[in-house]
């Protein structure tokens, strides 16, 4: 594997009235091509504000953030987006999805900006929907869904032209046990199946442990950063070869693969996996596509953005 991400003497000083706070204090980190990793820290550690750094959503005091070989400190305004827009999804605690867009316009968001036409992109939203197991749910606005619905959402637009890194602040902090356990395991599988690294910030040592790798952040500063021999979720029955082959009903196995595993987990912990899942499988999924073939295809992006990718991000 190679390194896709690599920070170098990262410093962020907030400065409030004449107070200074060192949100930052010299990170260095590299992180590799398609490794799931989390940064584990508590409330102010620092977690959010590195994470908006290496996402190019804020800029550090000093310090590199080299994505791909790009140091994107040095991006101007118009490259960064551009950047963002080409390489990175993001997941937001609070979702953050477009209120008077549907679930479907939401997913082919990223799309849009990425020049892919009209047809096209709500085809592949359609189909990153049902990967979540909200086949049905397309036409509903935000307000029309729950929270888990509206994060898997959120996921689906964060995965849908599938770049390179994922960002996710907090996914799970405003969703139930149970939600919580599919939302992770599909932004597990997600990023798994496709290779895209997933970075992922969170408090709590149990979500952390869905990941390679853990960083712990105690005041800016990293002060533990661990392999996990054995992260939750990596036991997945769908290889890409069956996406390839173009296996029908993959999606299906998907949610349904999140939801056993939620349950499992919650009677392996509390006794509490006999509530109903809030993921809808079975008839939901359109039987007959292949979605993860389509997806998998270099059509999910224009062919010749693709290859751009690959020569301008060197990785
Ligand atoms: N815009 C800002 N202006 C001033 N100080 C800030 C700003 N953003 C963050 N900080 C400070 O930087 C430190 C790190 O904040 P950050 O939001 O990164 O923490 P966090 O680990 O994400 O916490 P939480 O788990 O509560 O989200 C905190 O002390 C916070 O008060
Ligand atoms: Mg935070």
């Amino acid at each position: 594997m190679s390194s896709i991400i690599t920070t170098k003497n990262l410093i962020k000083v907030y400065k409030v009235g004449t107070e200074r706070v060192i949100a930052l204090n010299n990170i260095n980190l590299s992180i590799e091509d398609g490794e799931v990793c989390c940064i584990l820290g508590t409330s102010g550690s620092g977690k959010s504000t590195l994470l908006n750094m290496l996402a190019g959503l804020e800029k550090p005091t000093r310090g590199q953030i080299l994505i791909g070989g790009t140091d994107i400190v040095k991006l101007n305004e118009k490259k960064i987006t551009e950047f963002r827009r080409k390489y990175i999804g993001f997941v937001f605690q609070s979702y953050n999805l477009m209120p008077d867009l549907t679930a479907l316009e939401n997913v082919a968001m990223p799309l849009t900006f990425r020049g892919v036409r009209k047809s096209k992109r709500m085809k592949m939203a359609q189909q990153m929907l049902m990967m979540v197991g909200l086949g049905k749910r397309g036409k509903h606005k935000p307000t029309q869904m729950s929270g888990g619905q509206q994060q898997r959402v959120g996921i689906a637009r964060a995965f849908v032209a599938r770049p390179k890194i994922v960002f996710a602040d907090e996914p799970t902090g405003n969703l139930d046990t149970r939600t919580t356990l599919e939302v992770m395991w599909l932004m597990v599988q997600m990023s798994r199946m496709y290779h895209q690294t997933l970075v992922l910030v969170t408090h709590d040592q149990e979500i952390a442990e869905y990941a390679d790798r853990i960083i712990t952040l105690v005041d800016g500063k990293i002060i533990k950063d661990e392999r996990n021999p054995n992260p939750k979720g990596r036991d997945f029955p769908i290889t890409q070869e069956m996406l390839r082959s173009g296996m029908e009903g993959v999606s299906d196995m998907i949610v349904a693969s999140a939801a056993a595993a939620a349950q499992a987990e919650l009677q392996a912990t509390n006794g509490l996996g006999t509530q109903p899942s809030d993921i809808e499988t079975g008839e939901d999924i359109a039987v007959g596509t292949s979605p993860g073939a389509d997806l998998h295809s270099s059509e999910t992006v224009p062919s010749n953005e693709t290859e751009t990718e690959s020569k301008e991000l060197k990785i």
